[in-house]
């Protein structure tokens, strides 16, 4: 059994201002739900909650998303709040009060939080100011993006910047990462930004952090495979994880840079030589496959897409990207067609979207902002949050391969639990095609630990 929480943001504000489109994105979307949990509170908003469970599943469609929830999320305390009135709070009390929030410990910092209360007399504050008080988040994780001026470097920078959760962000680069930085800095919400470059710089950067981001390395060019990748990333990922381990061994570790279905054992590897190795914090970062299946599926469909959610499991490349139709959510019904046109969309859009660019990359903001879900999420589970789930690539003994991408719980000490329930039930099609990945994935897992045990001979 298990409970599994999502508040999707896909929101149409007319935004005020950069400080309403902050909110629409992280405090609407995440951090409403981090409030939620937090507090108890279920906000009565556009803001909706899909909650599934192995035995069932309700989608809060309408504005109150609480009662729909299994029983065991149901609150006692009901606090409505208005996203509207909320929004225009906070961007009148920057120009009305010029409070700064820069260096402020928590969100909007103790000082704005008082003004705010002092100042604002909506009915929606009036109502809810109590709980806020308390359930102000407190900044207080360190971040660190190590390829941060790149494609997917800066848009994730930007978004982690704006996390609520965070109070110090580390961008490490080895090319442009000051301009990156000094630009970021500007953004007045809490977290310090400093810019690290170069391998003399990298251990200060990872110091005590408590989330390393990897997306450092080379894109997809049209005509290359991900396994083209290889060479390349391989060494990459092998130098930035060894620094890892040796300055934040107990960090949560997402690698982005591909071969992901590579570079996760790849890190597996490294941490292992160094003796620091702890499978439950080691992640390769899927999530841009759920975004993607989600998205499509609701495209296919005509589904509202906050409505949607689609497990995807096995790997990260082509035909390991095996997304669980059958396990969506709201139920749906397919043609044999259906599944085989939006499966392989779904293990192609990679594809789509280097050949769409022609040359300049390969997905950049569909994976940041994926990768800055993660993050949060992650966040999250380190901040006590026990309703946190999202697929991932990870060691995993849900099947005769080493690793494996499913969905997980997230706790404060990394992966808590694996989902073994989506797994059972397949279609014919999903177990065929589960079967078939196998193969392809287990060579990419090979590759990647031979290429450290190798080096590590040639020593
Ligand atoms: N996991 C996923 O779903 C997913 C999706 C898209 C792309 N990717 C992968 O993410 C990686 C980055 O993609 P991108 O589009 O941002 O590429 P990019 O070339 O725009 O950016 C890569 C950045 O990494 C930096 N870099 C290179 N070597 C480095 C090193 N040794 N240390 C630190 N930084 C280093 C570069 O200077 C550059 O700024 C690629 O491997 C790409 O294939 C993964």
């Amino acid at each position: 059994m298990f409970n599994h929480n999502v508040i999707r943001n896909n929101r149409s504000f007319a935004f005020e201002s950069v400080e309403s489109l902050f909110f629409s994105c992280w405090n609407i979307g995440f951090l409403s739900e981090r409030l939620m949990h937090t507090e108890k509170l279920r906000f009565s908003c556009n803001s909706k909650m899909a909650a599934t469970s192995a035995t069932g599943f309700s989608v809060g469609s309408t504005a109150s998303a609480g009662p729909r929830v299994g029983s065991t999320q149901l609150k006692a305390s009901s606090v409505k709040l208005n996203p509207k009135n909320y929004l225009t709070s906070f961007s009148g009390l920057k120009a009305g009060n010029s409070v700064s929030c820069e260096s402020q410990s928590s969100f909007l910092g103790d000082e704005s939080t008082l003004v705010l209360k002092q100042g604002y007399n909506s009915k929606a504050w009036r109502c809810s100011n109590r709980s806020y008080s308390r359930v102000q988040p407190q900044a207080s994780y360190k971040v660190a993006i190590l390829g941060a001026s790149g494609g997917i470097g800066q848009p994730l920078a930007l978004l982690v910047k704006m996390s609520p959760l965070v109070s110090e962000l580390n961008l490490y680069d080895i090319a442009n990462v000051k301009g990156v930085a000094a630009d970021l800095s500007h953004c007045n919400t809490p977290s310090k930004v400093s810019d690290f470059t170069g391998e003399s710089e990298l251990a200060a950067c990872l110091r005590d952090v408590d989330v390393v981001v990897i997306p450092a390395g080379v894109p997809r060019k049209p005509g290359m495979t991900r396994d083209d990748l290889f060479n390349i990333n391989a060494n990459i990922v092998k130098t930035l994880v060894g620094a890892v381990a040796d300055n934040c061994p107990n960090a949560f570790i997402h690698i982005i840079s591909n071969p992901v279905n590579s570079t996760v054992p790849i890190a597996a590897e490294v941490l292992k030589q160094k003796g620091v190795y702890d499978p439950k914090k080691l992640f390769g970062v899927t999530t841009l496959d759920v975004v993607r299946a989600n998205t499509f599926l609701a495209q296919k469909k005509n589904l509202k897409l906050i409505d949607v959610d689609v497990p995807v499991i096995g790997g990260h490349a082509g035909i390991t990207i095996l997304p669980l139709l059958s396990k969506a959510k709201p139920s749906v019904t397919f043609t044999d067609e259906e599944v085989q046109e939006l499966t392989v969309r779904i293990q192609n859009a990679g594809t789509e979207v280097v050949e769409a660019k022609a040359g300049a990359g390969s997905a950049t903001l569909s994976m940041a902002y994926a990768a800055a879900r993660f993050v949060e999420s992650s966040l999250r589970a380190l901040d006590g949050d026990t309703d946190v789930y999202e697929c991932s690539f990870i060691q995993s003994e849900l099947t005769e391969l080493p690793f494996f991408a499913s969905r997980v719980k997230l706790g404060k000490d990394g992966v808590e639990v694996v989902i073994l329930s989506e797994l059972q039930g397949l279609t014919e099609y999903e177990q065929k095609a589960l079967q078939e990945l196998k193969t392809e994935l287990k060579a990419s897992i090979e590759k990647g630990v031979a290429f450290v045990q190798k080096q590590a001979v040639a020593a």
